[in-house]
């Protein structure tokens, strides 16, 4: 009997020997990454204004992230001719720096969102959120007029800052004692418009430049 004929036979063995192949191949991807200082692009100034999220920003992360809307959004452009053509420049790690947890997702049932921000405005993000089908007839996105109604529980907002702040978010005692008057009286819309319309806007890109370099 050769040593994969055992090996199939034997479920522990097989189920070991999958555990290691399968950690060789993540150490091999993954480590250098710890390692690489071009992991995370660095700006220059005149580019980079990539700071935390506002007290309303995190608020509308938070809906995002309660909604699902990542399991038909993904926020990660890919360094491809056509993804840079429909959704603008490819993401940089940079950009997500302060996202925890971050919204790269996968799946695209509906298009990339990461450079969203200011490519409509408020009143059409209110209105395709209460019903997509009312701007773009063939949407199969859900409708979410409740979240006009819902109002932001103020009493969390400083805690939720606190703790990305444990995380190496840098946020300063004044985000801290703003927060809760930044939210206060804020529909989940009014949060997660505020969240769509900041999605990629934080870098001003200078043409021609390759930022993995
Ligand atoms: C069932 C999958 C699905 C879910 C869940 C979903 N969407 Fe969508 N979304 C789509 C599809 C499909 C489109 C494209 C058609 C359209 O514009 O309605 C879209 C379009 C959009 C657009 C316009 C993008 C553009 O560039 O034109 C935005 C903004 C958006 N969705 C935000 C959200 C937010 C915020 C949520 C969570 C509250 C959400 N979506 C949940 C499927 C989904």
């Amino acid at each position: 009997m050769t040593f994969q004929e055992k090996l199939e036979k034997n479920i522990w063995g097989l189920l070991i020997m999958v555990a290691i192949v399968v950690s060789v191949g993540g150490i091999v991807e993954i480590v250098p990454l710890f390692y690489l200082d071009n992991v995370i692009e660095k700006l220059d100034k005149s580019e980079d204004s990539i700071r935390p999220y506002t007290a309303l920003e995190l608020e509308g992360r938070d809906v995002y992230i309660r909604e699902g809307c990542y399991l038909c959004h993904s926020q990660m452009i890919r360094p491809f001719r056509d993804e840079k053509e429909r959704y603008g420049h490819y993401s940089l790690a940079a950009e997500s720096k302060y996202d925890h947890p971050f919204q790269w997702g996968s799946k695209r049932t509906g298009p990339d969102l990461a450079r969203v921000g200011g490519k409509y405005s408020d009143e059409w993000h209110i209105q395709h959120l209460k019903a997509p089908r009312s701007l773009v007839p063939e949407s199969v996105m859900p409708n979410y007029p409740f979240l006009a109604e819902h109002k932001i529980d103020a009493s969390l907002t400083e805690k939720k800052m606190r703790a990305l702040a444990m995380v190496g978010v840098p946020y300063t005692d004044k985000d801290f004692a703003g927060a809760a008057d930044a939210v206060r009286g804020k529909t989940e819309m009014d949060a997660l418009v505020a969240y769509l319309q900041v999605l990629g806007t934080m870098v001003k890109f200078q043409p021609g430049k390759d930022y993995r370099e």
